[in-house]
């Protein structure tokens, strides 16, 4: 059977890797959480104590980094140069660092290329903001996620919570209009919905009415083009 490309774009803390971690599961399929990589280089940037204005060093360090996505059973490891820093990318530094850094366009030019190569061969759900726009416009199906901004602080909150950390909801909601003003404004390819993706609002949506929409929507285009 035909392995197909799915992308999921979408704002921050819209489901999108909720989403496309089970549609990936539940089709065999790759998932390539696309936002992970920026978050490492991120790392990387604010390890090295560049300042985020410093541009010629963020290239350098794009161009010297080597960001993998390795799949081990159900879980997705990210290894930065060899070292797993698949927890510490999920830091509040790294996330209130990483739309600036992924507004560079050497950034951007070195890990499309490197997104790009693992959709080579199909079978694969990449997750992110601009898939079904710059990386993969060809792709077989591409869903645009929303959710309101309210439901997004709510469910981050709770996500923080499981790893111990308590934030106002409020603070969370600030932060992700901040960042979802700057994931859109930016230059280079900014956060927007390819013409032909398909919106879906999660608002109401359980987690598996997301997964099943999408699916669905799968197997569609998997039967139509055997
Ligand atoms: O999906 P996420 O919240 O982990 O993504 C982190 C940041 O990376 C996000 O604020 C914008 C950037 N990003 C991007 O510019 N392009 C992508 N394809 C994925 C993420």
């Amino acid at each position: 059977m035909r392995k197909i490309v799915i992308a999921i774009d979408g704002p921050a803390a819209s489901g999108k890797s909720t989403t496309a971690k089970l549609v990936a599961v539940r089709l065999g399929y790759l998932h390539i959480d696309t936002g992970a990589m920026y978050r490492a280089i991120t790392l990387r940037v604010l390890e090295e104590g560049i300042s985020l204005e410093d541009a010629d060093s963020i290239k350098r360090v794009a161009k010297q980094t080597k960001v993998r996505l390795e799949r081990t059973g159900h879980t997705n490891r990210v290894l930065l140069d060899g070292r797993d820093v698949t927890k510490e990318i999920r830091s509040r530094d790294v996330t209130r660092s990483v739309s600036a850094i992924s507004s560079y366009q050497p950034v951007r030019d070195v890990l499309v290329r490197e997104q790009r190569r693992m959709a080579r061969d199909g079978g694969v759900v990449l997750e992110g903001r601009d898939i079904g726009t710059v990386v993969l416009p060809g792709a077989d199906l591409k869903i645009y996620i929303i959710a309101s901004a309210g439901e997004r602080a709510t469910r981050r909150k709770k996500e923080l919570e499981l790893s111990g950390t308590i934030v106002d909801r409020q603070v969370l909601e600030g932060e992700i209009l901040e960042r979802d003003r700057k994931d859109t404004t930016r230059a280079a390819s900014p956060l927007q919905k390819a013409a032909d993706a398909i919106e879906l609002d999660t608002s109401s949506l359980t987690i598996e009415e997301q997964v099943e929409f999408v699916i669905a929507k799968a197997k569609e285009i998997i039967q139509q083009r055997p």
